[in-house]
């Protein structure tokens, strides 16, 4: 949620901060704004809605400065207009923040009190609680004189989620980062600093990157920095070399970045897969991810926790475990399990999964189970993010980096991981024969080559989605390792069409939603021939039988469920542990088309952003 940038350096900041910006539009993009040093004052530029309106604005703006700092943002406190964009000014001082101040009512009423008593007033430009920060650090700066000084007073009555940059007119060569909560990492390049809230901004200018903890403070100086901690004592910290280069942010000739990333899914899956399949012997292993072997064999029971999609790969996940290894799994998801009091042992292994590493409620999960004593893995994207750091095993979803808002090679590339998880657990259990992990791991190889040839639904939903558009909604129904799909495909058609939409099990619907059903709603049907088909189509009968429009998904060669569907679509023939992989791409196509012929913008749909680091 918001993206922030800040540079010194000799560059000019407009160019870096704008590029900087630009990469992480993922976390926000209701409204955006620079402040950048011009004669001597920090000149601010901000526009609302997308990036590129504020581009427009900033294209004749001048600054003649080397300093400045950038936001583009994800609404929390008041509406998405100009007067609440960042950066927020208070008598010189800029700032731009990422999360939530949860006391700043009690703050504004002090300080106005405190204004009060000096004869003075304390006039508030927007509804943000951003604003109350530049006024708390302007204040400050009346005393202290010091930048660091000021920031440092502040620090401890700031109760929330925060991320935050500070500059100064009166300190035209500084800049302060601090932090509690969301992500902000600082790099050293050549002659410059650049501070983000995510390393993709960065890595243009250099893969030396420092992450800035909670309570810890940034003091930029010109071209370099120092870290203090939260009582102004100076620390020393690692610096992580990132070892992978800025990810191309190119549509590659696709019309959004989210029809890009479904194609390349085939690919991310193979990739995800890769370090952990022997081809030749035909066997999974998960050495090297922090877990030891013993750890596996003891484990008992399994907790999977995430939000949104990830948790949906994680539902996948516990089909798979419970079926292959027999071991008891719990899934939730992470805004619930942490407020619930949770009954947790060390025999429990805890997977924490995450696209973006930064989900503010998966990590304080992470953290809810450390205290516990229960043992994490993390299912990640990006490397070097908060739950990766913090967790005591690690997975790599490698998928490269996901811009479309809405998850796709991120989930099927977690589904993939599940299986290996399943696989390993039932192995360190001694619950595998050979001959299964075999039969498995080829069916898992031939995924990808199986998913390419599901591609082929992008010219069915291309051509159906001027007549999808129009249904008054959509039901998804599967059952087993089905059922998280329908949940899954329901999920994007609401976030990127805006339509009603939901998922079920299909042995659920005649329990009431089957009440939904007339001529104008859709019934998605995930029917792919395995132990549970037959059950599977007496459900769609009876959703046929009210009148309900069928589209089918289902396994190559099925005549039967063609003869019940208006439109029936063919998923190639797998072994049931890779059926979600291949229902995943129809049902992403589907929401895909039918938003575009909505005229939504798929890559960013309204409200939304990639990055949900506050709770
Ligand atoms: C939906 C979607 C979200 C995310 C959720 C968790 O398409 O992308 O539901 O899955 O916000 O995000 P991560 O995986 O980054 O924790």
């Amino acid at each position: 949620m918001c993206g922030i940038v800040g540079y010194s350096g000799p560059q000019n900041p407009k160019d870096v901060i704008m590029g900087g910006l630009k990469s992480l539009e993922y976390r926000g993009y209701d409204s955006a704004g620079v402040a950048i040093l011009h004669k001597g004052e920090f000149k601010r530029v901000r526009a609302e809605g997308k990036l590129s309106i504020l581009q427009e604005k900033l294209i004749n703006e001048p600054f003649d400065g080397h300093l400045g700092i950038g936001h583009t943002r994800w609404a929390t406190h008041g509406a998405p207009v100009e007067r609440n964009a960042h950066p927020h000014t208070v008598k010189g001082v800029s700032i731009v923040h990422n999360g939530i101040i949860e006391n700043y009512l009690e703050l504004r009423e002090e300080l106005a009190r405190d204004a009060k008593a000096r004869g003075q007033v304390i006039r508030f430009e927007s509804e943000t609680d951003t604003e109350l920060v530049a006024h708390l650090i302007a204040y400050q700066l009346e005393i202290t004189k010091g930048l660091l000084e000021s920031v440092l007073k502040i620090l401890p009555r700031l109760n929330g989620a925060f991320s935050i940059l500070v500059v100064s007119k009166d300190h035209p060569d500084e800049m302060i980062a601090f932090k509690n909560g969301p992500p902000l990492i600082i790099g050293q390049a050549k002659g410059a600093v650049v501070v983000a809230s995510d390393v993709q901004a960065i890595l243009p200018h250099t893969n030396k990157v420092v992450y800035i903890d909670d309570f810890e403070i940034a003091h930029v100086k010109g071209e370099s920095f120092r870290i203090y901690n939260s009582k102004g004592e100076p620390i020393v910290k690692p610096v992580v070399e990132i070892d992978w280069s800025a990810d191309r942010v190119e549509k590659e000739g696709y019309p959004h970045f989210m029809l890009k990333e479904i194609f390349e899914q085939p690919r991310a899956v193979a990739r995800a897969l890769a370090p952990h399949i022997d081809v030749a012997k035909q066997t999974v292993s998960l050495s090297g991810t922090g877990i030891t072997d013993a750890q596996w064999a003891r484990v008992e029971r399994v907790l999977i926790v995430a939000c949104g999609t990830s948790n949906y790969a994680g539902m996948v996940g516990k089909y798979l475990i419970e079926i292959m290894a027999r071991v008891p799994v719990e899934t939730d998801i992470a805004s619930e399990f942490r407020y619930r009091q949770p009954v947790m042992g060390a025999d429990t292994l805890a997977i924490v999964i995450s696209q973006s590493g930064e989900t503010a409620d998966t990590l304080a999960v992470l953290r809810q189970l450390k205290t516990l004593g229960v043992p994490s893995l993390s299912v990640c994207n990006v490397k070097n993010s908060t739950i990766d750091r913090e967790a005591d095993g690690h997975l790599y979803m490698n998928s490269g980096t996901e811009i479309g808002v809405a998850s796709t090679k991120a989930f099927t590339s977690t589904i993939a991981l599940m299986n290996v998880l399943a696989l390993q657990i039932a192995k360190a259990k001694g619950r595998l024969s050979p001959e299964d992990e075999a039969r498995y791991v080829n069916a898992l190889l031939a995924a990808p080559a199986q998913m390419e040839t599901v591609l082929a639904c992008d010219k069915f939903f291309a051509a159906a989605a001027d007549v999808l558009k129009n249904y008054k909604g959509f039901l998804y129904m599967g059952r087993g390792v089905s059922y998280p799909l329908a949940l899954e495909g329901a999920l994007k058609l609401k976030e990127l069409a805006y339509m009603h939409a939901e998922g079920y099990a299909a042995g659920e619907m005649k329990h009431g939603p089957l009440a939904l059903i007339d001529k104008r709603m859709a019934v998605v049907m995930l029917a792919p021939s395995d132990n549970l088909y037959e059950k599977t189509l007496s459900n769609l009968e009876e959703a046929k039988a009210r009148g309900g429009v069928i589209i089918a998904l289902g396994t190559v060669g099925n005549e039967r469920l063609r003869g019940i569907s208006q439109s029936y679509l063919t998923l190639p023939r797998a072994e049931w542990n890779v059926n979600p992989l291949l229902e995943a791409v129809p049902l992403q196509l589907l929401a895909y088309h039918v938003a575009s012929a909505l005229g939504h913008d798929v890559d960013q749909p309204r409200n939304l952003a990639k990055s949900v680091t506050v709770e």
